[in-house]
């Protein structure tokens, strides 16, 4: 009890209704505020060995997410990229095409979800610098978009899910599907 943490987060977990807000939009990415916002999520999302994480997620709602895939003991398989913020993030096209895989959550703990998502989507967004960006994104990394967007829309990957029967839980799921 008592543990001292040196960060200034916490993660908001399943029921918190912070995770259930539609997020606001981001002026000014420039400003101290956000820039320390998005310092905190790398942070965050690096000390709890996700592939991405929303600002709603430690308590902000505003619509900013990191994305930064990279294998570890959760996604073994995940593709390595550079920890990128994304601000303003808007998908412009969706493939009609969805594939299920298996998703996890930092604020869904112990559990895993088989998420039908849009293999091949484009996207635009802002960047830490404030520059417009516009990219075509597939597979693991357009799956990561789609989870972290549904985040600053009110959405977690249950949502998604069309079966409960889809929802499994972490121990089975490495029993079952890790390494
Ligand atoms: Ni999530």
């Amino acid at each position: 009890m008592n543990q001292t943490k040196n960060n200034s987060y916490s993660i908001a977990q399943l029921g918190n209704a912070v995770l259930r807000l539609k997020a606001s939009e981001v002026n000014n990415i420039l400003t101290d505020e956000c820039q320390q916002l998005i310092n905190q999520m790398m942070l965050a999302v690096s000390e709890a060995g996700g592939v991405g994480i929303a600002a709603p997620q430690i308590h902000h709602s505003v619509r900013i997410f990191i994305m930064c895939s990279k294998p570890n003991p959760r996604y073994p398989d995940a593709p390595l990229m550079v920890p990128t913020a994304i601000i303003n993030p808007e998908i412009l096209h969706y493939s009609s095409h969805k594939e299920k895989d298996w998703e996890g959550c930092l604020s869904v703990p112990s559990m895993r979800g088989l998420v039908p998502r849009h293999t091949h989507i484009t996207v635009r967004y802002f960047d830490q610098q404030g520059s417009v960006q516009q990219k075509e994104l597939t597979g693991f990394i357009a799956r990561i978009f789609q989870h972290e967007l549904d985040h600053l829309n009110g959405l977690t990957f249950i949502d998604q899910l069309e079966s409960t029967k889809d929802l499994i839980s972490e121990v089975e799921w490495y029993k079952q599907f890790a390494i």
